[in-house]
């Protein structure tokens, strides 16, 4: 069973992907008295009309998320416009530590998946709360960041997202660190395919994009993380073994310890099985630094009993 802990715009996109895929039963939980019921109920018909064997069914009580071998944390206090990821720090780290205590109590064999803002900050928060291997304890965003440059390049391109394999390293927030030169079509560097200047375009729109879609329409992002987490989901039910750029916890990967960061990893059914060190040029190692200092400075920030 996959649980998805907030059955907010996040949660119900990625189950409603989840459920169109049928990776397996989905239970959504959240503390909002029939809400999680009323999306499970809507998304249960659309499986009916869609002809989908799968179950989806909606609880207040943390209990029934025993024997998960997935739990996706989707809770948390969502951007509005105008905000960074960054302002929503100390709140959802609270959120996440209570979460993590739930998680340990009944499903003690998950693999988790986190989506909540500021994601890095916030995975370190229930990766240490947890105890759980690192392997077992995943932040979404990277897929979203990788997933956006792809879309602005290949609308430069004009050659399909699919044949473009997009590189975003670091923080899912402002210092974002998008890296054109290991961003290939069939090995050839983007820095080969377009100018400075489109360049310079494509990586700023990945930046912000998140923002830009929130300025918009006045709320975050959904549709891009709720596929993103249904294709990690799927990675790790089918034992795929696949690539994704995710937060995970550092132990000397790209000279960093006790901090997490997006970087490439292959995915399978027992989480994460290898971190993919990239060679970087000492300008972009430079340009990483940064991005980690960001990271590191929220965790600074936290309260000592998250850490
Ligand atoms: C995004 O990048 C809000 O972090 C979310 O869309």
């Amino acid at each position: 069973m996959i649980t998805i802990i907030g059955a907010g715009k996040v949660g119900t996109s990625a189950a409603a992907f989840m459920m169109i895929k049928e990776l397996d039963d989905i239970l959504l939980i959240d503390i909002i008295e029939n809400k999680p019921q009323g999306e499970a109920l809507d998304l249960s018909h659309a499986a009916s009309i869609l002809g989908l064997s799968v179950s989806i069914t909606g609880s207040n009580d943390f209990k029934d998320m025993a024997g998960s071998d997935i739990v996706v944390v989707t809770a948390g206090f969502p951007r509005k416009p105008g905000m960074t990821r960054e302002e929503l720090l100390t709140k959802n780290a609270g959120i996440i530590a209570d979460i993590a205590e739930k998680i340990k109590e009944y499903a003690p064999n998950a693999i988790v998946l986190l989506t909540t803002n500021p994601l890095d900050a916030v995975t370190y928060v229930m990766y240490k709360k947890l105890g759980f291997p690192r392997e077992r304890v995943i932040g979404f965003s990277g897929v979203l960041d990788a997933g956006r440059l792809a879309y602005y390049a290949s609308k430069k391109l004009g050659v399909s997202p699919a044949s473009i394999t997009p590189i975003v390293l670091g923080m899912h927030g402002q210092a974002m660190f998008p890296v054109p030169r290991l961003s290939t079509v069939m090995g050839a560097p983007l820095t080969t395919l377009l100018s400075e200047e489109e360049l310079k375009e494509i990586t700023e729109e990945t930046v912000k994009a998140g923002a830009t879609v929130t300025k918009l329409r006045g709320y975050s992002s959904n549709y891009g993380p709720g596929s993103g987490l249904a294709v990690m989901v799927e990675a790790i039910k089918k034992d795929q073994h696949k690539a994704f750029i995710a937060s995970v916890y550092l132990q000397g990967e790209y000279g960093y310890n006790d901090l997490v960061l997006e970087v490439p990893i292959i995915l399978g059914g027992k989480g994460f099985e290898k971190i993919i060190e990239l060679p970087l040029t000492e300008e972009e190692k430079k340009g990483l630094d940064e991005s980690a200092q960001a990271v590191k400075n929220l965790i600074e920030k936290l309260p000592p009993e998250y850490k």
